[in-house]
């Protein structure tokens, strides 16, 4: 049956797995997709750690690649809902792209590891949500082993994170007690079978005190400790409030085991009735509204050499409103120039298809042979342009400049595609006699990749010194507060907007300046408001 435009658009699913390396991500990719039946088997999701690559293989195949082999986005199509899943890269590939990857979701889905809780990398991605204000859900995952208590778990995510949280379902025992959970809005118990796990078998009960509940579990101590868990949650917990999940406030929680395939499904079944569709944008000429025809789109992502047989380079286009129609026209906002949209990609686990119809929701890539920056906006009719794509604090700084002196003009072509591109940003010194070029990038790799990359497409070579700072933070004020501040401070430096950024080798560093310039505020983006 055909759809309409706005039941198209309605579909669609658009989010983001945040976590730190090692929760389960890769895992818990490859269910949801074979639930989607976008792939067969679990495992086919990339080459992934389990091919065994030794780490310098690894690294090899980023660098020839760019900067990552792992697909940036993953469709399918599960029940009623057209699913796109972007990947956002983790592990030696952790780079500012993971951030922007995430002004492109609608929601994310937030994987906790029961044992380890709340982790760095998790904390850093949250807060790029928080700051959009997107839901957040949540899965805990590992239950199969011995973790953390999960009234622990939900006293961290409020303390660490600042959201509060409310239990879908609840386990019943963990670890080598790990029965069952309970799903609260359901009233069912999943019950667990540790020789064959995916076999879920599904108990209806009338609520948490049925005798059903102690037949089946057959473990007075558990049933018990459940009930007990389950008076505490109703009594002081929050209440399931659908306005504080839209805007990122509470946080559904459920428990599972992605490698066994447990609480997946019901996981991707609940998420997806509640996750948004695509949601409004804000752009210079007012609030875009998704179900408004006229396409467009923004960029928020550019890779380098996908393919290392073409040295392409792909444009991530997240539409915002209409239909993307192949060979369709539009304008180029930035450089106010007409385009013509001739072969763009989607993306399915790891091939891409050409794409004849895209929607509102949707993700394309476009062929990129040097056109876009990072946030340009893209539209069929009009020359509207999406709120600027901010810059995050990036955590490694060199001090860079060219080898040979004569091949300065190719270095600064190559660096100014770098940036453009968003795989590093550069500052210059501010106040020093010799005014020097920082690099600043979020995952270390990148210094490898802008090396290997400067020197394959511009025959440059470079010199790169590590400085010891791991913060930059935008600064604003008064002027008369600021000039204070710029008197006092050697460690600064402009972004490339000019904007005043200061750096800090560590979190007291850094404190002990916000307490003493009480006026001056500091941002951990550029996006000051
Ligand atoms: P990531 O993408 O978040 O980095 O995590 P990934 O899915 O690669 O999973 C990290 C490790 O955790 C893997 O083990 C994976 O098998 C394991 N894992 C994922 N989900 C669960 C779960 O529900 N329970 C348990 N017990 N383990 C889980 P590995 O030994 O590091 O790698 P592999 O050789 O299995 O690939």
């Amino acid at each position: 049956m055909k759809l309409s435009y706005e039941q198209e658009v309605q579909s669609r699913k658009t989010f983001a797995i945040i976590s730190h390396p090692d929760a389960g991500k890769t895992t818990l990719t490859e269910k949801l997709l074979y639930f989607g039946g976008a792939i067969r088997e679990a495992g086919t999701v990339k080459g992934r750690k389990n091919s065994k690559h030794a780490m310098s293989d690894w690294m090899e195949i980023e660098k020839q690649r760019g900067i990552s082999v792992t697909s940036s986005v993953m469709e399918f199509q599960y029940k009623d809902f057209h699913v796109n899943i972007l990947d956002t890269p983790g592990h030696e590939d952790f780079s500012e792209d993971t951030y922007r990857t995430l002004t492109a979701a609608d929601s994310a889905t937030m994987l906790i590891d029961v044992a380890k809780g709340v982790e760095a990398q998790t904390i850093k991605l949250f807060k790029v949500c928080s700051m959009r204000g997107i839901p957040i859900f949540t899965f805990i995952n590992k239950l199969d082993r011995q973790g953390k208590d999960p009234f622990e778990l939900m006293e961290e995510l409020e303390d660490v994170l600042g959201i509060r949280s409310y239990p879908m379902n609840w386990p019943i025992g963990m670890g080598q007690d790990f029965r069952a959970v309970y799903d609260r809005h359901q009233k069912r118990l999943e019950l667990y079978n540790h020789n064959e796990p995916s076999k879920i078998t599904i108990i209806e009960v009338t609520g948490c005190d049925d005798p059903l509940i102690d037949e089946v579990i057959n473990d007075e101590s558990l049933v018990n400790q459940f009930r007990e868990e389950m008076e505490l949650l109703d009594v002081a917990g929050d209440q399931f409030e659908i306005e504080l999940i839209n805007t990122g406030k509470l946080t559904p929680i459920f428990f599972g085991s992605a490698i066994s395939n447990f609480g997946v499904q019901t996981f991707l079944d609940h998420f997806l009735k509640m996750a948004p569709s695509p949601t409004a944008r804000k752009s210079t000429e007012g609030i875009v509204n998704p179900l408004d025809q006229n396409f467009s789109g923004f960029i928020f992502k550019i890779q380098a050499n996908m393919n290392p047989a073409h040295r392409d380079r792909i444009a991530f286009l997240r539409i915002t409103s209409g239909i993307y129609k192949k060979g369709m026209n539009v304008n180029h906002v930035r450089i106010g120039k007409p385009l013509r949209l001739a072969q763009p990609t989607q993306f399915l686990a790891q091939s891409r298809n050409a794409v004849e119809e895209a929607y509102a929701g949707d993700i394309i890539g476009l062929f990129d042979p040097g056109t876009f920056r990072i946030g340009d906006t893209l539209v069929e009719n009009g020359s509207f342009e999406f709120e600027e794509m901010p810059h995050f604090s990036p955590e490694h700084f060199c001090v860079i400049s060219v080898k040979d002196a004569l091949k300065h003009k190719s270095y600064e072509k190559g660096l100014r595609q770098l940036t453009e591109e968003g795989a590093i940003q550069l500052f210059q010194t501010y106040q020093k006699v010799v005014e020097q070029q920082i690099v600043g990038v979020v995952g270390v790799l990148q210094f490898e990749v802008l090396e290997h990359r400067l020197k394959a497409e511009y025959k440059v070579d470079i010199r790169l010194e590590r400085l010891p700072f791991s913060y930059a933070r935008w600064v604003s004020g008064d002027k008369k507060d600021l000039d204070a501040f710029i008197r006092t401070q050697r460690n600064l430096a402009k972004d490339r907007d000019d904007r005043l950024v200061v750096l800090f080798e560590n979190d007291y560093q850094m404190r002990t300046a916000q307490d003493k310039y009480p006026n001056i505020k500091f941002y951990e983006n550029s996006f000051i408001k």
